[in-house]
């Protein structure tokens, strides 16, 4: 007996980065650490900014009565309010604190916001390659994944998204920048997006959101603008956290954002919160809420993540790998050399090079290389890298 069948498969299948993380632990083990060049993971080794440990430091020197008690179940006015300030800035949309619900990160935000809108066996269209636990989170709530590839590009595909729509389609979740492809969608795409969710909600008399999932919001190269998605649907959810941006991932603090526009607006930010509280989240970390409440607008400096894109892409390239240089986010997708990514990706390990296959993101064929780490060891994967090019023909 043991754990239930849909436990014991769901991590059968979705391994992927917990096994790399466990092959990294043995051989730091067997070879020392140095030796190992883990680019496996997404967690940043750049550390938050100087404003994050002032407020940190000024409120722990500075308690006030009851700051680390329970509060409503939405977070504190002052936060949310902070956050619609931040977000009307940046959108030009008029939010409000009641347009915010503030979560245990991106992933709570996003089983909140699952299980607030999903009867069972509700679509939500998700686009490959993708973050592997949207399955796991969709699925925890009796929903069902509809997969959708992107363009060769990792651009919106908008035929293959519109023909996926069905009577049953909830939702479509989509990442810009993407983990792992690093793609931004241009305001154009997101437009267009916009329009034909509009057109085929009416077609199907049915109710379709767009949950735009942006931890990576600020992590954005070569002087960009980020394409905001609320001006262009009105049945817009963003899914946020600070775990990137201030690189605060163990901290767990993000928020959900619900397009003012929206026409039931009031009943689900009602059910956004009662469902805060019923997964058992209850409400964001406190003393985060504090801080990041003075911290909007403020981010890591991204310069630090372009200039080791920069370097690595060129270095990748210039060995043959064929790769789309990504615009955002701290993750690169090249082509795996080998067919099967898999095995690849195994290879790589006679090096002690660890990646991720692309089959973990939905897009067998490809390799996923995180590089929100040190430069040490990103520059003592490179060895590993060019063997495995000279080995495998490129
Ligand atoms: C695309 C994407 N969404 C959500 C998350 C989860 O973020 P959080 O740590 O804030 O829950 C991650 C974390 O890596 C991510 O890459």
């Amino acid at each position: 007996m043991g754990i239930s069948k849909y436990v014991r498969q769901s991590m059968d299948e979705g391994g992927w980065i917990r096994r790399m993380f466990e092959i990294g632990i043995s051989l730091k083990a067997q070879y020392g650490e140095d030796k190992v060049f883990d680019l496996s993971l997404g967690n940043p080794v750049v550390e938050p900014p100087e404003e994050f440990n002032r407020e940190l430091q000024r409120l722990v020197n500075n308690p006030t009565k009851g700051m680390h008690r329970y509060m409503p179940n939405a977070g504190y006015s002052e936060t949310r309010q902070a956050v619609a300030d931040n977000l009307k800035s940046e959108t030009g949309v008029d939010f409000s604190l009641e347009d915010i619900v503030m979560t245990c990160g991106a992933a709570a935000a996003a089983n909140v916001t699952l299980i607030t809108l999903l009867d069972p066996g509700d679509e939500v269209i998700i686009l490959s390659p993708f973050f592997g636990e949207y399955v796991f989170y969709i699925r925890n709530h009796n929903g069902v994944a509809v997969i959708v590839p992107t363009d060769e590009k990792f651009q919106l595909d908008l035929a293959a998204i519109e023909s996926a729509v069905t009577p049953r389609t909830r939702a479509i979740i989509i990442n810009s920048p993407n983990n792992p492809s690093g793609a931004v969608y241009p305001s154009e795409q997101l437009a267009a997006l916009g329009d034909m969710l509009v057109q085929k909600q009416k077609e199907l008399n049915s109710e379709i959101f767009i949950l735009s999932d942006e931890p990576y919001r600020r992590i954005i190269y070569d002087d960009q603008v980020y394409p905001q998605v609320f001006p262009h649907y009105e049945n817009t959810i963003v899914l946020n956290s600070h775990a990137k941006d201030l690189g605060l991932p163990g901290e767990r603090i993000g928020h959900i954002a619900v397009s003012p526009a929206y026409a039931n607006r009031k009943e689900l930010l009602d059910g956004l919160i009662f469902c805060n509280r019923s997964l058992g989240f209850v409400n964001a970390p406190a003393l985060m809420q504090h801080v990041v409440r003075a911290l909007q607008g403020i981010s890591v400096d991204v310069s630090d993540y372009q200039r080791k894109r920069d370097f690595l892409c060129s270095q990748l390239t210039e060995m043959g790998y064929s790769l789309v240089k990504p615009q955002g986010a701290f993750y690169l997708f090249p082509k795996s050399p080998l067919e099967d990514d898999a095995a690849f990706v195994e290879a790589l390990q006679e090096w002690n090079v660890l990646t991720v296959p692309g089959k973990g993101f939905g897009t067998p064929g490809h390799f996923r290389i995180s590089y929100c780490l040190e430069d040490r060891v990103l520059e003592g994967a490179l060895e590993g890298f060019a063997r495995a090019a000279e080995k495998f023909g490129l």
